[in-house]
């Protein structure tokens, strides 16, 4: 990996250049779900807010999707795979056990240099990936990283379980992050991330390659997973805020998670973050698990939302449980 010259790695930044996104092309509406599955379109609107999600077809596996958000992200940039030495995707739903999804794409960019790995936290994997590129880009070891979340869970659902099939679609979403030593008050400002393996059976996928040697399906208890998100995700938004410096206040946009508006809008009334601040895409995307972030950090960036100098907190709460949230000027 190329290290970074400079006589003072602590003033290095980690900006974000570019954000792109890939969604596949099929559209699964909550009427089309009706057809294969005993729910109602009433139910998921009223109890998620979802009333689309995209599913992917055989030929668009994890990198295929992740490939094209990081293309689009490297050409908003204005970059190419040249300019790019770190490569993080955080996925559970990678298209092999190995090798890692991240070095599918890194190939597929024609990138040759630097390192690629896939980050598996789950829900949260896109913030855990955020925080561990910026450890990279400001301490040297890495100049521009592509960070993705990408993911294909609708293959590792459980079609005949209506409590969670509903919930989730697929796609990718990427930034790419560039360590600069000019950058004034902007880049990611700090990370806080936090796991309890306790609640395994709360959020798990019922299989694995070292124990039944089967990919396996996901499992939740939903109610359970709520409260928790509604009651204890908040630890690591206050220790973020505290660690800038900052408050709800100084907040331009609210980037959560994806899972359930029910859970976004009580998180955030919580906080006193007002909902016009709120970047909601669950209507459209559905549940994308890793790659719900970046996907609304581009439909909020190339809307016009998020400018230049924006204050915005991402955060997530995924399997593990593993949550975490991260403050980004924009
Ligand atoms: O991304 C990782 C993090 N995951 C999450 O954040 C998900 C967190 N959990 C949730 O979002 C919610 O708990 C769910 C959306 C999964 C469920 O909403 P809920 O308000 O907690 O519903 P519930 O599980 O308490 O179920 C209420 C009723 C049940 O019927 P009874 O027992 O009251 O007769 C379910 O059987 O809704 C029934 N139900 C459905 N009905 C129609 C469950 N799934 C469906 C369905 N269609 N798809």
């Amino acid at each position: 990996m190329s290290a970074l010259r400079t006589d003072s790695p602590q003033a290095l930044r980690s900006v974000v250049v570019g954000t792109g996104s890939s969604l596949p092309a099929q559209v699964v509406t909550n009427a089309a779900l009706t057809e294969r599955v005993d729910t109602s379109d009433a139910w998921i609107v009223q109890r998620t807010g979802i009333r689309q999600r995209h599913i992917a077809d055989a030929s668009e596996t994890t990198s295929v999707l992740g490939t094209r958000a990081a293309r689009a992200a490297l050409d908003d940039a204005g970059l190419t795979g040249d300019d790019i030495d770190l490569v993080i995707c955080a996925t559970s739903t990678p298209d092999h056990t190995f090798p890692a999804t991240a070095t599918q794409i890194q190939a597929a960019l024609g990138i040759h240099q630097g390192a690629a790995f896939d980050l598996q936290a789950v829900c949260a994997g896109f913030v855990f990936a955020v925080s561990t590129a910026d450890k990279f880009l400001t301490t040297g070891s890495a100049r521009r990283a592509l960070v993705i979340g990408a993911e294909t869970f609708s293959r590792i659902v459980d079609w005949e379980d209506r409590t969670t099939c509903v919930l989730f679609g697929d796609g990718a979403g990427a930034v790419v992050l560039e360590a600069r030593a000019d950058a004034g008050d902007r880049g990611v400002l700090c990370a806080s991330l936090r796991s309890d393996g306790r609640h395994r059976e709360k959020l798990y996928v019922d299989g694995g390659p070292g124990s039944t040697g089967t990919t396996g399906r996901l499992r939740m208890e939903g109610r359970e997973v709520f409260r928790f998100a509604v009651g204890q995700v908040t630890d690591v938004i206050a220790d973020a805020f505290a660690q800038a410096g900052l408050t709800a206040d100084d907040l331009d946009w609210f980037v959560p998670h994806q899972a359930n508006r029910r859970i976004i809008e009580a998180s955030a009334d919580k906080l006193g973050i007002p909902r016009e601040k709120i970047v909601l895409t669950v209507d459209r995307h559905g549940n994308t698990s890793a790659a719900s972030i970046p996907l609304a950090l581009d439909v909020a960036r190339r809307d016009g939302r998020i400018q230049p100098g924006h204050l915005v907190m991402i955060e997530a709460i995924g399997g593990g449980f593993s949550w975490g949230a991260a403050l980004i000027r924009w």
